[in-house]
């Protein structure tokens, strides 16, 4: 029986090599995603097309063999299905027009949700096809808190004042957009799961600009909410964690969201990893800078994240997504040392 690396990890086993995949590992690094990016349009035409999305999913694991292949596309395409304008900016980034009241909410329609975000799931269709039993299929989403900055904000932001504004003075109109978003993501997630994704996890990549109350209230609670109604739907999907600089509050969102594997961003320390890897399985966490620096830095930092966490159950990755500059010739140095 060939089961992959990556499945075997997230369920509690300890391996001699552990799987290895990369946030963004799809993306600006690799020439060939350039070249396709240069013709395919707008970034949202390419999420949208299941031909080349697919394509550029298979392309890190043509050229490095990691251990899974992670979707492309996009996690605002989630405010795209419910019907919001969506466009990148070079430069700018994601620009979305601001949700500013409890009136701007869009509201969810379950079949016009999944009949917008159909081509993502045919994507996610023909990646399994394309893929051997020893390759994982990760389907993912945002995170309730995450997508709600970029609706609130319009895009990008430095402070988050709209969204923590809204959260802290109208919580029962917030609650409206997060409900909605919550019941999106476990429609959306579902869709992907049945199309062939084996694994989903979850980006709360701004959940560090949460304080504590709304930590516990807009991280934990939707993201507990999603983890609830996934089992119930996929008992077997394991479902990675990611709530990028939550620090000491990652532990506590481990226990009360249920996740089964927390992704841990680099500003948490190798022996909190490990305390955290004797309830659940980890990945990371390697700075995605130090794989731009290469050389005798990369294979130092390499090899204090497997000294600290190859004894259990663990998937090796970044701490972040593979910044565009990173050298190739890095990327292969660490496949090869994570290998080794
Ligand atoms: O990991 C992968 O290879 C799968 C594809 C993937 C993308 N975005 C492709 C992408 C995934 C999993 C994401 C998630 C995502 N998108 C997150 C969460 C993870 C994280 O990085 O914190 C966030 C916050 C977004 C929102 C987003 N998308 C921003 C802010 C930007 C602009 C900044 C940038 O890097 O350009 C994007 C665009 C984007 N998403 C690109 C890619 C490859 C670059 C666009 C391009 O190629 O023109």
């Amino acid at each position: 029986m060939t089961q992959s690396l990556l499945l075997r990890a997230l369920a509690g086993e300890t391996l001699d090599t552990p799987p290895l995949w990369m946030m963004r590992q799809a993306g600006r690094y690799l020439p060939e995603y350039r070249e396709l990016r240069a013709r395919a349009g707008s970034f949202v035409d390419l999420c949208l097309s299941p031909e080349m999305a697919a394509e550029v999913t298979l392309q890190p694991i043509r050229r490095y063999g990691f251990d899974a292949a992670i979707l492309f596309s996009d996690i605002l395409m989630v405010p795209y299905g419910l019907g919001r304008s969506l466009r990148f900016e070079e430069g700018r980034g994601p620009i979305l027009e601001p949700i500013k009241d409890r009136s701007g909410i869009p509201v969810l329609d379950p079949d016009t949700f999944i009949a917008r975000l159909a081509p993502i799931c045919e994507t996610v269709a023909r990646v399994r096809s394309a893929l051997g039993p020893e390759t994982a299929l990760i389907g993912f989403a945002g995170a309730p808190w995450t997508v709600a900055s970029y609706m609130v904000e319009g895009g990008s932001s430095q402070d988050f004042a709209a969204l923590k504004l809204w959260a802290y003075s109208d919580p029962d109109g917030f609650s409206v957009l997060m409900d909605t978003l919550v019941d999106a993501t476990v429609l959306y997630l579902d869709q992907q799961i049945r199309a062939g994704s084996q694994v989903v996890k979850l980006f709360d990549s701004w959940a560090g600009a949460a304080p504590e109350s709304l930590f516990e209230k807009w991280v934990v609670q939707p993201t507990a909410a999603i983890v609830r109604r996934l089992a119930t739907l996929h008992p077997d999907i394991p479902i990675i964690g990611f709530a990028r600089g939550a620090g000491v509050m990652t532990r506590g969102y481990g226990a009360a969201t249920g996740v089964t594997a927390l992704a841990l961003d680099s500003g948490i320390p190798l022996a909190m990893a490990c305390a955290l890897q004797a309830e659940r399985p980890v990945q990371g966490n390697l700075d995605p800078i130090a794989l731009v620096a290469g050389g005798d830095a990369l294979a130092a930092e390499t090899d204090r994240i497997l000294d600290a966490l190859s004894g259990g159950p663990f998937v090796f990755n970044l701490g972040h997504g593979i910044l565009p500059h990173t050298p190739l010739a890095h990327v292969e140095a660490l496949v090869a040392r994570v290998r080794g």
